[in-house]
């Protein structure tokens, strides 16, 4: 058997004591050992943006690091966003504007997004082009998703 390590982790402010793999990725953490499959897993090299999580506030690429890693950390998934009678304003923006098709890129973009608007309320056209440009989608095209990243920072600017 692998040897393996204790680790502590907040995850959408809930403790958990595993004991994981070095070589464990957290995104593989994240959605095998806790079930939080809203993460998703495309390119699992950094490229592709679905996996971005928030760590201690900051959105990082799950498939990047291992889960010993979020050792002590605070990890926030797409699942702590909102709920289907309280979306989060962002998640409501991608609805308004039709931001998303098939969804799997959603969680990715969502969680690149809470992050960057915190920090810059108000950007630009070119700033959110800028924003998510780590962020692959094969469906929308970008357009919408441009628009509906306009409309939250409308939405949480007035929240
Ligand atoms: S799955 Fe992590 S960046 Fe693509
Ligand atoms: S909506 Fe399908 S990949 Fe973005």
């Amino acid at each position: 058997m692998a040897q393996t390590v204790k680790i502590n982790v907040t995850v959408n402010g809930k403790q958990y004591e595993r004991e994981v793999e070095p070589r464990l990725l957290l995104s593989d953490f994240i959605r095998h050992d806790l079930g939080l499959t809203g993460t998703h897993v495309g390119c699992e090299h950094g490229l592709c943006g679905a996996c971005t999580v928030l760590m201690d506030g900051e959105a990082v690429r799950s498939c990047t690091i291992f889960a010993v890693q979020a050792d002590g950390h605070e990890i926030q998934t797409v699942e702590s966003l909102g709920t289907p009678d309280n979306l989060h304003p962002i998640q409501q923006a991608f609805i308004e504007k039709h931001a998303l098709q098939c969804g799997f890129c959603t969680p990715g973009f969502l969680m690149t997004l809470v992050d960057y608007l915190g920090d810059n309320p108000n950007p630009t056209e070119e700033e959110i082009r800028e924003a998510i440009d780590g962020n692959f989608c094969r469906c929308t095209g970008y357009f919408n998703i441009i628009e509906a990243v306009k409309l939250a920072a409308q939405k949480m600017a007035s929240h």
